[in-house]
């Protein structure tokens, strides 16, 4: 096992989905992957592997923000040869072009982190970004099965809760849709490790009107984000 996973080698599919909630990578195993089992309760951050289509792919919770998040993505990449890595998560919408629900890919993640300064001695502002083709891939997949997905760019933070709300009124005029919290060190720990990844989001709650989506409405729209980001994750 590694430090965080209680795997073996070859436990682990080479593309995993990677939602933040440990419940949910379990719900995604039972609702979608064939034989699926579960291979690591370590800290209760529950993975499985079972197979898509045919394909074998794992589920790993990730827990909540960049610290955790990047824990996982090391591990999964470097002890257990993992090459894709998709983010299933819900987001804050921070501009009224999105609405509670919709489903957002993001397409490059600011951050208010300072893990990527420290990495960069400061010196370099760097701009974590989606892999490519993985996101052309999940565009095509949200088209062909009739879900309108949103492509933009969002903000990691490291905060749930702000004293500076001004910011993202800031970030917004800036064409930055939403708020989340893991997908900045995601992106970035895939490039270092020649790993793919991706963050698929959908809208939990509206930081502008303050609405929010029940647990029934979350249930239903993370379906269609999971499926799509299931068929990208076996393209
Ligand atoms: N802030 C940060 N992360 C989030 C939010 C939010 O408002 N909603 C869902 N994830």
């Amino acid at each position: 096992m590694s430090t965080h996973i209680g795997a073996e080698p070859g436990d682990i599919a080479e593309r995993v989905l990677m939602p933040g909630d440990p419940l949910r990578a379990k719900w995604i195993a039972e609702t979608y992957l064939e034989d699926a089992k579960c291979y690591s309760t370590v800290r209760g951050m529950l993975g499985f592997t079972g197979r898509w289509n045919g394909v074998e792919v794992s589920v790993q919770g990730s827990g909540m923000g960049m610290p955790s998040a990047s824990i996982y993505a090391h591990e999964l990449i470097n002890e257990y040869g993992v090459k894709t890595l998709i983010r299933v998560g819900s987001c804050g919408a921070l501009t009224e072009d999105l609405q509670l629900r919709d489903v957002v890919a993001a397409i490059g993640s600011s951050t208010d982190s300072n893990m990527n300064r420290m990495r960069f001695d400061g010196l370099i502002d760097y701009a974590p970004v989606a892999d490519f083709g993985l996101l052309r891939t999940s565009v095509e997949v949200a088209e062909r099965r009739g879900i309108t997905m949103h492509v933009g760019p969002i903000l990691a933070a490291d905060a749930f809760y702000t004293d500076r709300p001004d910011l993202y009124d800031t970030l917004a005029d800036y064409g930055v849709l939403a708020v989340e919290m893991e997908s900045a060190a995601l992106y970035t720990i895939a490039a270092r490790f020649k790993a793919r990844a991706l963050t698929i989001l959908t809208v939990s709650d509206h930081i502008k009107t303050g609405e929010k989506t029940t647990s029934a409405e979350r249930e239903q729209t993370f379906s269609q984000m999971v499926e799509i980001a299931l068929d990208t994750a076996i393209a």
